[in-house]
This record gives structure tokens, C-alpha cells and sequence, in this order.
């Protein structure tokens, strides 16, 4: 996470809201915010560290570096590149990509990195969930500028590790909702005058949706594995807002108490959530080996899946 929280009081001091509503409505109490000269690569090389040095591994061993993210540095070339150069990994000549799935983008790419580690083209892959979301926040919308905040997470996955890893997988894309969030940006998109250039989000419309779609795939991944919901030791879900985490959990009949929760301290960070939360869950001991663990996101595209995983 990048050094300076922003909380709730401070928003108040910046715009029209409360720290009551944004709490009542979202959980978030605060998020952090990258300083001025930090870019998306600058936190992914800083969670690709700690993740290299818990693993055992130099970065020249790796065989593909895959970053999911939607606030890349620049448009080309891609963030893993830059993440790559910093971590001293440029002349391994190791594979190196970015996805863009929005807020499931770590899930699209760990499911990426499953699939090249299975068919046998890659045995050690970094992958990699960093957002730098504040700078493409509009903060004069008040109804997305108080959810989202920066960070990010990074895990290491090989192909020797044994009966644990990846059980199921499952990702889902409907383009036909691709206006429900947007972030035209610096993209070819010609915005018609006055229209957005950061993001914009139907807030409403796109709740109700992640609950319906959140529940039906992590049933079906759940199916596919053969394992029941009370199977399940922790829930790692994409934080967007703990009203969306607790009407999830409900329907699948999962209690609340197995998910972990970080929304209140991060915000939304997008494709950084998960693997933030799934920091927080090791190294506060939430996680056991063994553990079933199941993780879901939502976010725009619209974009959504699910993974069980073994840890
Ligand atoms: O990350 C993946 C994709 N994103 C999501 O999954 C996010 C899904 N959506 C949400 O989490 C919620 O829709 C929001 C948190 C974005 C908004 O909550 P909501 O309960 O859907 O509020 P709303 O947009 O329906 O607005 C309700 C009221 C409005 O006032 P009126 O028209 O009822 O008088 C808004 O103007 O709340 C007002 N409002 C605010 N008030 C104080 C909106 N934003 C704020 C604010 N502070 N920051």
C-alpha cells in the first residue's frame, strides 16, 4: 500500500459527503493514495519483491510476468515491462503481459498463469493485481471518488506444489454492459463534448448486478470442484463494498465471519483487492495450509469469475 491513507474526514474536506454515508454505504473508513511521483510499476515491483523473497526466488528465474491491471503506466508498453526492468529481469527475457479485466483482472490473470503452467509452457509465473485508481478518479463525482483507492498485491505460482494450488476456475465477460463503468482516458474513444474522460459508473445498476453474477459463478466453480459451501474455510472476495460481500456470502450460505474484509482500510482497488486481502488473510494467520479458499470479483467490462483454491 502507498504511505498516505486518505480517510473519510478528509473526503469531507474536499467535497460534499460524510464520513457516515460513505461507511453506511460502502464500509470504507479510508483508502491510500500513491504519492505524485509513484506509478502503477512502482507498487507492483514493491509487492513482486516481498513476494520473490517469501518464494525463495530471484526474479531471473521467472518464466512470465502477467499484471492485471486497468490503471496501466502507459499505454504501451505494457505495465509488466516496466515492472520486469525494475526488477532486474529485463535480460532473462522471460514473457511479460498485462490483462485488463478491471477489478477481476487478478483472477483473469491467475487463471492465465494456471493455464500456461498446466499446458507446460511455464513452470514459475509472477502475477501481479496493481492499481493506481486515484489518478483516474473524476473527483468531482462524489459517488465514485469516495470508493476507490491504490495499491497492490502479487503471488508466485509454480508448477510443483504438489496437491495444493488452483482447483476450479471460472471467468465470465457480457460487453454488453461495457458502458457501465468506463474510464475513456487516453484510449481512441471520442467522447462526445462534456462527456467523461476519467471514470464514470452507473453505481446502482452495477451492484445489483455483481450480487446476481457473484453468486452463480462461485456456485458453479463450487459445483465443478465438488465441494459444498460449508467446505469453505475463507472468503477472499474482490472488495468493492461490504454490502455487496455480505449479500453474496447470504446466498451462498457462507457466515460473513470467513470473509476477509479489507475494504474498510484499502477502498476499492480493483484487480489490487484480492491479492491485498489475501496478503492480509496470511500474514494474519486467517489462512491455514489446507484451507479451502474461495475468491470471486466483479468489475467493469462487465467482468466477473471465481477460484477455489487448495492453499
Ligand atoms: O468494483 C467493481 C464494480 N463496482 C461496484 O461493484 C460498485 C457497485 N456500486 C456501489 O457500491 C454503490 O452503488 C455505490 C457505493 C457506488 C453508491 O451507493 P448507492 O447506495 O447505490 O447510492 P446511489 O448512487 O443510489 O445514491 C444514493 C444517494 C443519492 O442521493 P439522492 O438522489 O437519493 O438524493 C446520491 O446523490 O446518495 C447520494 N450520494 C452521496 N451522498 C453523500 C452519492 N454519493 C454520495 C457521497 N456522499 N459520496
Amino acid at each position: 500500500m502507498p504511505e498516505r491513507a486518505l480517510t473519510n474526514y478528509d473526503l469531507e474536506k474536499m467535497m460534499d459527503t460524510s464520513d457516515e454515508w460513505i461507511y453506511k454505504r460502502t464500509g470504507i473508513k479510508e483508502r491510500h493514495i500513491a504519492a505524485d511521483n509513484q506509478v502503477t510499476s512502482d507498487l507492483a515491483c514493491e509487492a513482486s519483491k516481498i513476494a520473490l523473497k517469501r518464494a525463495g526466488i530471484t526474479a531471473d528465474k521467472l518464466d512470465m510476468i502477467i499484471v492485471g491491471t486497468c490503471t496501466p503506466d502507459m499505454t504501451l508498453p505494457a505495465t509488466a515491462l516496466h515492472l520486469q526492468r525494475k526488477l532486474g529481469a529485463g535480460k532473462s527475457g522471460c514473457a511479460a503481459v498485462d490483462m485488463n479485466a478491471a477489478c477481476s483482472g487478478f483472477l483473469y490473470s491467475m487463471s492465465t498463469a494456471n493455464a500456461y503452467i498446466k499446458s507446460g509452457y511455464a513452470k514459475t509465473i509472477l502475477v501481479v493485481g496493481a492499481e493506481l485508481l486515484t489518478r483516474i478518479v473524476n473527483w468531482d463525482d462524489r459517488s465514485t471518488a469516495v470508493i476507490f483507492g491504490d495499491g497492490a498485491g502479487a503471488a508466485i505460482l509454480t508448477q510443483d506444489s504438489g496437491s495444493r494450488g488452483i482447483m476450479e476456475s471460472e471467468l465470465h465477460a457480457d460487453g454488453d454492459y461495457a458502458y457501465l463503468m468506463i474510464a475513456p482516458g487516453n484510449g481512441t474513444f471520442r467522447a462526445p463534448a462534456g462527456n467523461y474522460t476519467k471514470i464514470h459508473m452507473e453505481g446502482h445498476d452495477t451492484f445489483k448486478i455483481a450480487v446476481r453474477h457473484l453468486e452463480d459463478v462461485s456456485r458453479s466453480v463450487l459445483k465443478k470442484a465438488g465441494v459444498r459451501s460449508e467446505e469453505i474455510n475463507v472468503v477472499i472476495p474482490h472488495q468493492a463494498n461490504v454490502r455487496i460481500i455480505e449479500a453474496v456470502v447470504k446466498r451462498l450460505d457462507i457466515p460473513i465471519e470467513k470473509c476477509v474484509l479489507t475494504v474498510d482500510h484499502h477502498g476499492n482497488t480493483a484487480g489490487a483487492s484480492i491479492p491485498l486481502a489475501l496478503n492480509e488473510a496470511v500474514e494474519t494467520g486467517k489462512i491455514s495450509e489446507g484451507d479451502m479458499v474461495l475468491l470471486n470479483a466483479f468489475g467493469a467490462g462487465i467482468t466477473w469469475g471465481s477460484m477455489l483454491v487448495k492453499w
